[in-house]
């Protein structure tokens, strides 16, 4: 049971760490395993536990927004500190990935301002200024991303 747990612990850090499959066979022939690896990233940045924290806020408001509910989000506080957060990588920063923050938090205020009839609409634009970033700065989680979007 306990093995079980830690092998799907495993399987999920995966899924969302930045670095693809190949960039982390490559990173398998330094010191650390990948799996001493992405356990060692999840340990430190502040963005990465941000993004985590967000990423559980979108699956929640993307189950109300399916539902036709407004998710009458307060969540900006929670995440207008993106550019300051420490990222795994110190190339994580810059001005570029400041101008995508503030789409990213310009996005989040539409959505929590959002009239009742735009909410889907406001909602993916959230959605695409996650992606937006992502294609530049972070592909791993690219995909589990991307099923946050409502068609
Ligand atoms: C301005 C750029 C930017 C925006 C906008 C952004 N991200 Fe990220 N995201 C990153 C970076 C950079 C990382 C890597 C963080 C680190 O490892 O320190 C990351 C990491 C992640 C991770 C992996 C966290 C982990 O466990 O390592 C997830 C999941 C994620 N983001 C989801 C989202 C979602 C969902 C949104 C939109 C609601 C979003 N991101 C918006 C840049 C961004």
């Amino acid at each position: 049971m306990i093995r079980w747990t830690f092998y799907t612990t495993v399987i999920l850090i995966a899924l969302v760490s930045c670095v693809s499959s190949s960039e982390k066979d490559t990173e398998k022939e330094g010191i650390v395993s990948s799996g001493e690896l992405v356990n060692a990233r999840r340990s430190r940045a502040e963005l990465a536990n941000l993004m985590r924290d967000l990423y559980t806020d979108l699956q929640t408001s993307r189950v109300q927004v399916k539902e036709g509910a407004n998710p009458k989000l307060s969540i900006l506080d929670k995440y207008a500190w993106i550019k300051e957060a420490n990222p795994t990588d110190a190339e994580d920063s810059g001005p570029v990935f400041e101008a995508y923050a503030d789409g990213f938090i310009q996005s989040l205020r539409g959505l929590e301002n959002t009239s009742d009839a735009d909410v889907v609409k406001n909602y993916n634009l959230l959605v695409n200024s996650c992606i937006g970033c992502h294609q530049q700065y972070c592909i791993g989680p690219l995909d589990i991303i991307r099923k946050l979007e409502i068609k």
